[in-house]
């Protein structure tokens, strides 16, 4: 089971905040996990939930793409988790391709209340399968907190993202639900498929 190491980790070292970006020269492991999806689905908002544990009401698009850094110890091991956020917006879909580009893992996210974004969801993943390696991924269908709204059964997701062999999730970025949950199952997805390799 993953942790979020990096307190522990300064603690043991003597390192206090300001030191945090050097963390990274620490990381035993280094992967690149690509969250995608359609525009407003709650990307940014998820990957602001997992790093700061903050929510943002305010819809800001994604300019292009963003990239956040968490670590996380796995079995001892420090592994640092660069988490690229890219613009679902079709005007940027040149500058996409650059970024599916050595990554590890995706994360394909839908949100819950708005079918097209749970249709396109097979796009996203046809794209990441034709400019990547990996096979690995997570479907998450996003803002389960708005349980009114909701259009999308969780059957329809489970079944989707068995086909694309991933694991599929349902999360809030509002309330914070699976959040933790997702980025540790890849964390520890990707982690055993290197221990089991060597
Ligand atoms: P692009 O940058 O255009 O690709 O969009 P995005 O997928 O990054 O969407 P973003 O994270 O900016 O979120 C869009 C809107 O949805 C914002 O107003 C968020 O506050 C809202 N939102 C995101 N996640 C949730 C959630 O889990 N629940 C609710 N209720 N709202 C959410």
């Amino acid at each position: 089971q993953a942790e979020d190491g990096i307190r522990d980790v300064e603690r043991s070292r003597g390192l206090g905040d300001v030191y945090k970006r050097q963390m990274e020269d620490y990381a035993d492991f280094k992967w690149k996990i690509i969250v995608i999806g359609d525009p407003s689905v709650g990307k940014t908002t998820l990957m602001l939930r997992y790093t700061q544990k903050k929510f943002r009401e305010l819809y800001i698009p994604t300019v292009g793409a963003q990239i956040s850094r968490k670590i996380v110890k796995i079995e001892g091991y420090l592994c640092s988790l660069n988490i690229w956020d890219i613009a679902g917006q079709q005007k940027f879909s040149n500058i996409r391709r650059l970024f599916y580009e050595g990554a590890d893992a995706a994360i394909i996210v839908f949100d819950l209340t708005n079918k097209t974004s749970f249709i396109n969801s097979s796009t996203w993943y046809n794209d990441f399968s034709s400019h990547s390696d990996s096979s690995f991924g997570v479907l998450i269908g996003n803002k389960v907190d708005l349980k009114k709204n909701r259009i999308v059964l969780q059957e329809w997701g489970e079944k989707l993202a068995e086909k694309m062999g991933f694991q599929y999730f349902e999360t809030s970025a509002k309330t914070g639900k699976n959040v933790e949950n997702v980025f540790s199952y890849l964390a520890t997805t990707i982690f055993e498929s290197i221990s089991n390799n060597r």
